[in-house]
């Protein structure tokens, strides 16, 4: 189980988060929402322990994180992390061995690294692009290279921060599917974002941070009602739930659940 109690972290002289409690383990997928610049991409660099909390600690099991370079090889092989930027998280100019670099390091055995590939390649559905080198894909098929070269580490957990920033609807949507198939495999994900809506329809619970500090958890049902919470912490309320609480239409997950339920022949 992956956890923080009371982490605080500053770089130089300004503390950017805030004595934070995290039970990453409490909800499937579990999201951070917050406005640009309130720390999200911090705390995911304190997640997966490229930077230490000043205070506090990130826990796994309970136990704080050890920042030997054993340590933190274990921690990395538990936990896996893809940043907003994939240029930054591709070494190579093949798909397969870039997806696989990680478990060479490991030295996984071929046939091991060749099922896993073959896998992930699936899961990100990255086959129509397979072979194409990496220079040449999009902004989104490069993403979901990066997200390749995470899950294939068969991690418990995937941190992803903004998965869908700069990314066109289809390839959003994508995302979305993306990220209910890995949960679906039983892996823990969390997602830090500005996208509400994003978060809205994909967590099972939610964080609001505000500079650096928690404003409010919860299920995203409950949290997001609150207007004025999130208008506070630089954020709009989703567009499903604005339907909800302004008009009274049933409070669906998607899109499509909610027009299934407004086609549905009212009773008379
Ligand atoms: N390397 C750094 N050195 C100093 N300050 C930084 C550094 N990286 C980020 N910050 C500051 O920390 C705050 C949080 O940034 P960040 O974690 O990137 O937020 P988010 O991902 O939510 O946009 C911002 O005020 C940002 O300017
Ligand atoms: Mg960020």
């Amino acid at each position: 189980m992956l956890a923080t109690l009371n982490l605080s972290f500053r770089y130089q002289d300004e503390t950017v988060l805030h004595d934070l409690s995290f039970d990453f383990g409490a909800f499937p997928v579990t999201g951070i929402v917050g406005a640009n610049g309130c720390g999200k991409s911090t705390l995911f660099m304190n997640l997966n322990g490229v930077l230490r909390p000043q205070q506090g600690a990130v826990l796994w099991q309970g136990k704080a994180l050890n920042y030997s370079k054993a340590g933190l090889m274990e921690h990395r092989q538990r936990v896996t992390t893809v940043f907003q930027d994939p240029e930054q998280q591709i070494f190579y100019t093949d798909i397969d061995s870039d997806i696989a670099f990680s478990l060479h390091n490991l030295g996984v055995d071929e046939r091991e690294i060749a099922r896993r590939v073959e896998q992930t390649i699936e899961l990100v559905d990255a086959g129509s692009f397979r072979h194409k080198p990496i220079q040449y894909l999009s902004h989104g098929q490069k993403k979901r290279v990066a997200i390749a070269g995470a899950l294939v580490m068969e991690a418990d957990y995937l941190l992803l921060d903004e998965p869908t920033a700069g990314l066109d609807p289809s390839g959003r949507q994508q995302m979305i599917e993306i990220i209910a198939r890995i949960a679906a495999r039983g892996k823990h994900v969390v997602i830090s974002s500005h996208d509400i809506d994003l978060i809205y329809e994909v967590c099972d619970g939610v964080y609001v941070l505000n500079g650096g500090k928690i404003m409010a958890q919860g299920k995203p049902g409950e949290v997001f009602r609150q207007a004025s919470l999130l208008r506070e912490a630089g954020l709009v309320q989703p567009w499903l739930v604005k339907l909800h609480s302004e008009l009274g239409f049933p409070l669906c997950k998607t899109e499509t659940q909610l027009f299934n339920a407004l086609r549905e022949p009212k009773e008379a």
